[in-house]
């Protein structure tokens, strides 16, 4: 099929790389020319494993990028529409949904035949049969689902294995408003035939990915406030709860004498120094603000994120346990990304947790493998290290933010640089007997635990 893509973000390229590799004709279309440019240039403008290698696949064979909107729809039968839902002030912003739908819908109305517009972007139920259809009517001067095709169908991919994800789909959700335009879609995913398929109205797509992104956030926050529990107590780690959590028969298969295996749902249930990325917080947000419209109260995804929010004072607090005063004091944060894999910086964890550092004085310096922002507002005063050992001269407190793999070997490094810091553990990636001073979330052993307060 020849598709067309708007927005070549983390989705929009992954989509339309996988897409291409699929055997369709993609073109990808953004504003910005630079990214345009480094794709034609078979270069990939983020930073996702194995994107390399499907541009050198698919770039000038079946996978192209313009600017040029208008074009790129003339061109195809069914556009994409992957741009960018911030939140902004607590809601949803569909700003640049509706631009998109409007300037397809320009394209359509200057094209003869029917064409399918499909909103791929994480969008609040009812904006695709909302805003979208009414944007695109006025801009086209056609009308849905009988001059054209509109659907829904909403990206589950993770960052930092956003390929595998797209390839090896769990679920696809084809949503429309009508069967041609489900028809449509479907076509496009023809070749993943073992994939369930849900295929439903434009608004149920809409609420699965909500639905979907709020569990996820929730068993998160839930692990955060048992982990809380567990340091109150004390001498009850919070990863060994977990674990026996993890047994349970509802999250973990036991076949036989095959091995054991666990429900990816229990990566999201281990304690942390919280969410962040593009998408659980701002997905939340947008859920709680639309059920404040509607009048219906969201009482737990509230408590989600209140929770998520107070886990960089978590952070913090442990670290004051060594350094009551933290000004002046030097302190390196290891990770940046929201996430290891990934150069994406937004809504990490790590930015306010530098901000309550910088607040109390400490002098700051941080890290990440691969994001190397430049000007970064959430860097103000921060050194930005070029490598681990660079980050961690003369470091009197280490924060673990990003699960980032080079970060396993921090004994290593600390050895070789004699250096004996309090690491603050944010993600329970280390061996706490590898150091001399060390904290972490959930974790309180017997040693400095109350045992004197009653239960
Ligand atoms: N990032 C993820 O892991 C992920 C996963 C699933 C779903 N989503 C959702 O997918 C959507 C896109 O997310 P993203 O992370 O890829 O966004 P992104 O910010 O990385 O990319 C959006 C792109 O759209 C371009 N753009 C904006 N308006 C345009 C227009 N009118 N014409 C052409 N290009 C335009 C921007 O220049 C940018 O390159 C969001 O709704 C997000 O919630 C994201």
């Amino acid at each position: 099929m020849k598709i067309s893509i708007v927005g070549t973000g983390y989705v929009g390229l992954v989509s339309g790389a996988c897409l291409a590799d699929r055997g369709h004709n993609v073109v990808c279309v953004d504003v910005d020319k630079r990214k345009v440019d480094m794709i034609n240039s078979g270069h990939a403008p983020i930073h996702e494993l194995g994107l390399p290698e499907l541009l050198k696949r698919n770039v000038g064979v079946r996978l192209s990028a313009t600017t040029d909107l208008a074009a790129a729809v003339a061109d195809s039968e069914i556009t994409f529409i992957a741009v960018g839902t911030p939140a902004v002030d607590g809601r949803i912003d569909l700003r640049f949904v509706e631009q998109a739908a409007a300037e397809v819908g320009r394209a359509m109305g200057e094209k003869q035949g029917y064409h399918t517009l499909v909103v791929k972007s994480t969008v609040i139920p009812g904006t695709t049969d909302g805003v979208v259809r009414r944007s695109a009517e006025r801009a086209s001067g056609k009308v849905a689902g009988q001059d054209f095709g509109l659907g829904m169908n909403p990206e589950f991919l993770t960052e930092g294995r956003a390929i595998e994800d797209f390839m090896n789909p769990d679920r696809i959700a084809i949503g429309g408003i009508d069967g041609r335009s489900q028809d449509v879609l479907q076509k496009v995913y023809a070749s993943f035939d073992k994939t369930p398929v849900i295929r439903t109205n434009c608004r149920t797509a809409e609420m699965i990915k909500y639905a979907s992104n709020s569990l996820l956030a929730t068993m998160i926050s839930f692990s955060n406030e048992i982990a809380r529990l567990c340091t109150a107590v004390g001498d009850i780690d919070a990863l060994d709860v977990m674990r026996g959590v993890h047994q349970s028969l509802y999250l973990t298969t036991y076949t036989g004498n095959q091995p054991p295996v666990k429900a990816g749902l229990s990566s999201f249930l281990e304690a942390g120094c919280g969410f962040g990325g593009s998408c659980l917080p701002k997905d939340v947000t947008a859920l709680i603000a639309q059920g404040a419209d509607l009048g219906v109260a969201t009482p737990m995804l509230r408590a989600v994120l209140d929770i998520n929010y107070q886990q960089p004072d978590e952070m913090v607090r442990l670290a004051r346990q060594h350094f009551p005063e933290l000004r002046g004091i030097r302190v390196t944060v290891l990770g940046l990304a929201f996430k290891p894999d990934t150069d994406d910086l937004r809504e990490s964890p790590a930015f306010p947790i530098i901000q309550r550092l910088r607040d109390a004085g400490a002098v700051v310096t941080a890290y990440d493998p691969v994001a190397r922002p430049e000007n970064h507002p959430g860097l103000l005063g921060v050194r930005l290290a070029s490598s681990l050992q660079d980050a961690l001269q003369q470091s009197q407190v280490i924060m673990l933010v990003t699960r980032w793999q080079e970060f396993e070997e921090l004994d290593t490094e600390l050895a070789k640089l004699k250096l004996t810091p309090l690491v603050v553990d944010g993600r329970r990636l280390l061996d706490p007997a590898a150091f001399s001073h060390y904290e972490a979330i959930g974790w309180r052993p017997l040693a400095s635990a109350d045992l004197g307060r009653p239960s």
